[in-house]
This record gives structure tokens, sequence and C-alpha cells, in this order.
């Protein structure tokens, strides 16, 4: 219980959202309150600074992405927050599947207008899968959205969530009047681009209060104590232990970019968000408070800074203390590495640091000893699990067109795919090297990046396959049988586990018919369960 301070005043989480309706602007206000950054915009300029900065960034410029997942860390009332950005584009959203192993909660943004969005589902699902805690932020308000109440009952049913409604709207658009907090039970009136804060919110005693009528004119008073008391008398108080267990979501309601709404969300989010918390291992249960420190790598990013070739392991601490100089044990290589250069970040400035405790994510540099899911621990020999690859989707064969930067190509592949960008397979028997991703947008960067990075260039050509799946059986014999009976709609993934490739999906399912003592995987979890 060495760190119990430490792990107390640690948050981690995330923003998800559909692109648009208001991450990075979310992002910005936050890191404001945190003192991270002094001036509204900083966040976007600082995005365009890094797009500049390396060639490849130079693709998410272009298609107004952001491709790349950060941490920024500030502090709030004592607490110290870090906050995981992810991809908004879908054909990363796997990188923000793993993004979301890392942290204990989510703030999901929802824009007013547009409701839930084809991304928000998706997301949602994964936080649904490990019961992940969400708190929901209603944006634009100031927009024309769509009524308060369809909207609480699209996202809960959409999404499967029961949501608990903290503050409560006046309105929309131009007629946006402000919210009034449930929870404390004030008015908060609606300026645009103010920083609102709590010296603002004007406290009622309660509804009946004339100074509802005062400052928002009778009728709009009469319409919120009617929605006040319809939502009262349906929610009640918000269970925190529901929250936790990720069944129900509170909602906040403003516009993030009039920062608006934001403080009392983000007070909320600090007074009930769960502390780091015990994570799942092949072994046991590994819980913060440990002595001994482990931690896993969720995510890789190369050249971040264009001055380096190095790539960048970023590692979620998990329990005991991680410290600058020290050993620590890399269990898949069975070998003890150091780092004398860890990092935490604020966007992209990068500070050397000593130590780092449970909920914190540090930066290691690499120079290929990682991989996704990588265990770094004081010695013993566990996995921290649920840190899945997913089973592709969009299938290509690297055709490679230079013989004379064979190599190269070879040595990129391998490692833009242990970055997690892509899925590598070889095909049973044979030497074709299959890329397997969840969205053509990846295809485009690993042909830029193996000619940027590695000098090596090469194409594509499309294979007709839906879907990769892992393939096990406890007959070693009928495992084998399959794989050379179905020739080319089999391969090897990189650590050399079976796979089978489906043409579609009745193929898949009279495989599986067809053959009862084979497993099928829909995610390489499955080998990484024991040691
Ligand atoms: P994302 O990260 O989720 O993709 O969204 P982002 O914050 O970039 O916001 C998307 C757009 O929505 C931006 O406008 C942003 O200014 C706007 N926005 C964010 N919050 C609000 C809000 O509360 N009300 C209104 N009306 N708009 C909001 P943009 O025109 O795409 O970019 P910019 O020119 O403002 O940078």
């Amino acid at each position: 219980m060495k760190y119990q301070h430490e792990i107390q005043k640690r948050r981690t989480f995330a923003i998800i959202s559909h692109p648009d309706a208001g991450k990075t602007t979310l992002t910005e206000k936050f890191l404001l309150f945190g003192g991270a950054i002094q001036t509204a915009g900083a966040v976007k300029s600082n995005k365009i600074k890094k797009f500049a900065a390396s060639d490849f960034m130079e693709i998410e410029r272009q298609r107004g992405i952001s491709v790349a997942t950060s941490v920024m860390s500030f502090e709030y009332n004592g607490m110290l927050i870090n906050l995981l950005d992810t991809p908004g584009h879908k054909d990363f959203a796997e990188d923000t599947y793993r993004t979301l192993t890392a942290v204990d909660s989510v703030i999901l943004v929802v824009d007013s207008v547009n409701g839930v969005e084809e991304q928000t589902r998706r997301l949602m699902e994964v936080c649904r899968m490990r019961a992940t805690p969400v708190i929901v932020f209603i944006n634009k308000m100031d927009r024309d959205g769509k009524n308060r109440f369809d909207l609480i009952e699209e996202i809960e049913k959409e999404l499967n969530i029961h949501l608990h409604p903290m503050s409560w709207p006046i309105n929309s658009g131009k007629d946006f009047k402000g919210v009034y907090n449930l929870y404390d039970k004030s008015l908060q009136l609606f300026t645009a681009n103010t920083k609102a804060n709590d010296e603002d919110a004007i406290r009622i005693s309660d509804l009946k209060d004339s100074v509802l009528d005062d400052r928002l004119g009778e009728k709009d008073a009469a319409l919120l104590r009617d929605d006040v008391e319809l939502v009262d008398g349906v929610h009640g108080d918000l269970s925190v232990k529901d929250y936790l267990a990720g069944q129900v979501a509170p909602v906040f309601f403003g516009s993030a970019i009039n920062n608006f709404g934001i403080k009392e969300m983000l007070d909320t989010f600090i007074r009930i968000a769960p502390l780091p918390l015990c994570r799942p291992t092949s072994a046991r249960e590994v819980c913060p408070d440990e002595d001994k420190f482990s931690g896993f790598v969720f995510k890789i990013h190369a050249n971040l800074d264009p001055k380096h070739r190095d790539r960048i392991a970023f590692l979620r601490v998990c329990s005991g203390k991680f410290e600058r100089n020290k050993y620590f044990h890399h269990v898949r290589l069975d070998k003890d590495v150091r780092f004398s250069n860890p990092y935490t970040f604020l966007a992209r400035d990068k500070d050397v640091i000593e130590s780092a405790f449970p909920g914190d994510v540090v930066g290691l540099f690499d120079t290929g000893n990682f991989k996704i899911g990588d265990t770094l621990t004081e010695g013993e020999n566990f996995y921290f699990t649920g840190i899945p690859s997913f089973s592709p989707e969009i299938f290509k064969e690297v055709v490679n067109k230079d013989p004379m930067k064979t190599k190269q190509l070879e040595k990129g592949l391998l490692q833009l795919t242990d970055e997690g960008v892509a899925q590598l397979f070889t095909q049973f028997g044979g030497n074709k090297k299959i890329i397997g991703c969840v969205g053509e947008l990846q295809f485009e960067v690993i042909q830029y990046r193996l000619l940027q990075e590695y000098g090596a260039s090469c194409e594509f050509r499309a294979q007709p396959f839906y879907k990769a799946c892992w393939i096990t059986s406890n007959d070693a014999k009928k495992l084998d049988d399959f794989a050379r009976f179905k020739g080319a709609n089999t391969a090897t993934d990189k650590d050399g586990h079976l796979v089978y490739l489906a043409q579609s999906e009745w193929f898949l399912n009279t495989e599986r018919q067809n053959n009862p003592d084979i497993e099928f995987h829909f995610t390489s979890e499955i080998h990484k369960e024991t040691v």
C-alpha cells in the first residue's frame, strides 16, 4: 500500500466521439481548466505544428484526421488527470479500441444535432465489452439540435445504456438559455465564449424560486419546472455504484466551443470517476496498490519526433512504481530492460520523468523490442489480458516493387505491424505476405511509411477474404490437416499462429459446422492466456 496517496489522486480516461462531435474542443477546454495550456486554440495549433514536423503526419493534415494517440496530463483540484486522446477516424478504430484498454473511464461526446452516429455506436460497444464507466456530454447546445428528451431516449436505446441527467438544458440553438444543475440545484445561464465558473452559478432554494422567472422569463421557467419534475421523477439520485459498473451514464448538456457546461462535468468527473483499477492478467488479478511494478504497452508510435527515428511505446502503469534506469522484466522476450529517458506527455511536449505510478502513461523509446500488449514486471511472469488484436476485414497482398529493397520491405512490414498499424499474415505453404487492416486508409499509410521510413516501395493486390480467424484445436493433427487442406485459405500470423481466411460469412459458418474440433477465434487474445 506504499503508493496509496499517488493512486488516490490519479484519474485516467479518454474522450471518445464520432468525428466532429467536439472531442478536440472539449479536450482543449479541459486543458485550459487544468492550466496545462493558456490559450484557446492551442490544441489545434499544436496539431498543425505536429503535421508540419513530420512527413507522415502530412497525411493526417491532408485527411483532416488525427492518427496519433497522445496523452495529456494535467492537475485539477489536487487530482492528476491523464487524458488519452484517440483518433476519431473509423479506419483507425482499432487504435482507439486499444487505447480504451488503458483507461479507467471515458467521456463520450454526442453532437446534439446529429445524435448517435456510427462511431459513437462502435466505441460504446467496446466500452460495454469492458464495462467501462461512461459520462456523456451532449455538445453543441448552442445549435438547433434534437429535442432533449428524444436525444436521451435515442442514446439510451442505441447505445444500450441507462442515462442519468446531471444537468438539464433550457432550450437549444439561439434560444438556448443555459442549464439547470440537477445535482446542486443551481442555474447556469448561457453566455457565449466565457470561462464560466462556480461564481456564475445562480443558487436557487427550490424550483419555485421566482429567480427562475426573473432570469428565464415565465414561459421558459415553467418549461424547466415541468421538465425537471419529469426527469427527477424518472431518475432520482445518481447511483455511483451503477456508474462505476458501467450500467448508468451521467449526462451533461453544454457547448464545448463556448466553454459552457464543462466545468461542472469536470467537477463531477473528479468526484465520481474511478481510480486506477485492478486488472486481469494471465496469472492473477493485479491491483494498483501492489508494491511491485507492472504495466503493459497499448500503443506504439513511430517518429513522433522527426529528429529521431525511434519508436515510442506507450506503457500504462498498472501497479507499483515505475522508475527511470531501473531494470524491469520484459515478459515476452524474457529479458531485463531499463529506460534512461522515459517520458510523460503534455500533448507534444515531452518531459523526462524519474518515476510514474498506477494510472500514468509513460513513453518509452524503443528500438524494436516492443509489440502491442507486451507486459513489463519486476520479475513475475504474466501478461495483462484484454488487449486483443481484432480480426481484420480488408486484406491485400504485398507486392514488392523494388527487389533490391526486399530486406527493407520485410523489416518495415514487421515493424509497422508491431505498432499495430495492421496485421501481417503469411499464406500457408507459400511466401505470400498478406496485410489485414480494418480500414482502407491504413494501406495508404503503410505504403507511404514504407517508402518514407524504409525506402521500400510496394503495391497492394486485393484479396477475396472477408475475415481472418485464429484457429486452435486440442487435436493437433486435425488442425494440421485443416491447414493443409484449406491451403490458400490458411495463413500464419507473425507469431506463427494459424489463421483461417474466410471468403465470406457463408464459408466461415460452413467450416465451423464441418469442423467441430476446431475453434475459430475473432481476437488473438486466445494465444496469450498462458505464458
Ligand atoms: P472532433 O475533435 O470531435 O472531430 O471535433 P472538434 O472539436 O474538432 O469540433 C468539430 C467542429 O465543431 C469544429 O468546427 C468546432 O469548432 C465545432 N464545435 C465544437 N463544439 C461546438 C459547440 O459547442 N457549438 C458549436 N456550434 N460548434 C462546436 P469546425 O468549423 O470544423 O472547426 P473550427 O474551424 O472551429 O476549428
